[in-house]
């Protein structure tokens, strides 16, 4: 069975990109399936380091096919920008192919984004990145959307997109916030759509004739399993399906092809934007390890909010995800502490409590207990084999993988390519 699937087990900042980019070694194809340019997707090779918002971390390795699927929303705009600026860079673009059923985001989206965050009284702001997720999902799901295959047709997305603006103008005037001046986006928008119109495909055939001649299928997932919109921590989510089920639907693979689930996990705990994190470090240490981390979100620039490693979360998420394979990150960042802390369960009302709670509320007021563990104090950043880590970094590895119910299968020990190894 030749699909693999890669999702992030947090609340996404994992370094998937990095991971795909390595795992690409031994792939056909890599394939997005949820999420839009909300994501930022590093990868460094050499002395170049690249940011992918939409195109698929497997671009760096020359004739891999690279889907854009029907599960996205794609901002063209966005998308048009970013391959130009690959191309600038030397990058061959020609295999990406774009899904004429993904959904389309326009700047309508990001007004009714940026408008609704603005609107939500304090507690409610969900931090989002403002680049009209929520809002071109729920177009998708009212049914009133508008599919990458009107890009081919330039006429027809023309009225729809006329149409769309104007429903969102008349919105943006009872709200007392200025309209959009249609004839300006229009235009801006036919550029993006003559560029993308010849990557439009039925992506779900090309995938599925992929699999079918026995090619090896990497599906890329988007920010991570607690930002899911049905398992993560609602209503503090992205508005998609970030993990493997998602994979499904968001390409078009049947359940029955999938092999194998990497889970990519950081040896600490991370989340940008609003909501619940437990071990979160409210402290000068959690600005530390912010620093030591380089925690600033690779779309936004926003600071991420930094903690300790999280295993109960972690356990929900390989639950749920059926985690095969985990990929750690960010080993290096903990280098220099004594000491480290694992949350190995939540103090809720005075019980004790192993699975993660449903809600936010709940999740807000939980005290994490914790475990702690000697630190290991020497540089992990040039460590080439599982035997060579210091005793201590192996004995936190091996401690986290039996919470979490998990096989660590790769560790990352810096940003660049060769700084991985398989455990
Ligand atoms: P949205 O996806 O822009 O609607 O934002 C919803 C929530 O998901 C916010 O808390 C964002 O900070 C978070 N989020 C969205 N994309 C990412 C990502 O790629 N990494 C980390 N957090 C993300």
């Amino acid at each position: 069975m030749p699909v693999d699937i890669l999702v992030g087990t947090q609340w996404g900042d994992e370094g998937k990109g990095k991971l795909i980019d390595v795992l690409t070694r031994d792939t056909d194809m890599v394939v997005r399936f949820q999420g839009g340019n909300n994501a930022g997707h590093t990868v460094e090779i050499g002395s170049e380091k690249y940011v992918l918002h939409l195109v698929p971390s497997g671009i760096f390795r020359p004739g891999i096919p690279c889907i854009i699927g029907n599960g996205l929303v794609v901002d063209p705009i966005s998308l048009m920008e970013e391959m130009q600026d690959l191309v600038k860079r030397g990058i061959d673009i020609s295999a990406i192919e774009l899904s004429d059923k993904c959904h389309l985001i326009f700047q309508s989206h990001k007004e009714a984004d940026t408008m609704k965050e603005a609107a939500a009284e304090e507690g409610k702001k969900i931090g989002t990145t403002k680049r009209g997720i929520g809002p071109a999902y729920a177009d998708k799901a009212y049914r009133t959307g508008i599919r990458g295959i009107e890009l081919k047709n330039l006429a027809v997305l023309k009225e729809l997109f006329c149409e769309q603006t104007e429903k969102y103008n008349k919105m943006f005037c009872e709200a007392g916030i200025e309209a959009l001046d249609i004839d300006t986006e229009w235009a801006r928008v036919q550029e993006a759509a003559e560029y993308l119109a010849p990557f439009v495909k039925d992506t779900v055939v090309s995938v599925n004739k992929a699999i079918k001649a026995g090619k090896n299928v990497l599906c890329e997932g988007a920010q991570g399993m607690l930002l899911d919109i049905d398992h993560g921590t609602y209503p503090f989510v992205t508005s998609s399906n970030t993990t493997t089920g998602g994979a499904c639907t968001g390409a078009g693979i049947a359940p029955k092809h999938v092999s194998k689930v990497w889970g990519v996990m950081k040896a600490y705990t991370t989340r940008v934007g609003e909501g619940p994190f437990p071990t979160e470090l409210l402290n000068e240490f959690g600005e530390s390890l912010r620093k030591a981390g380089n925690e600033f979100g690779a779309t936004t620039g926003r600071p991420r909010r930094c903690g300790w490693f999280d295993a109960v979360a972690s356990n929900y998420s390989c639950m749920v995800n059926g985690v095969d394979n985990l990929a750690i990150t960010k080993l290096d960042v903990l280098d220099n502490l004594t000491e480290l802390c694992i949350c190995t369960a939540y103090e809720v009302d005075g019980e004790t409590v192993t699975d993660m709670p449903t809600d936010a509320e709940t999740l807000n007021k939980v005290k994490p207990i914790y475990e702690t563990m000697p630190g290991w104090q020497s540089s992990t950043a040039e460590v080439k084999s599982w035997a060579d880590l210091p005793e201590n970094a192996r004995n936190y590895l091996d401690r986290i993988a039996e919470l979490v119910e998990a096989n660590i299968a790769i560790v990352s020990v810096g940003p660049k390519r060769a700084q991985t190894f398989m455990a």
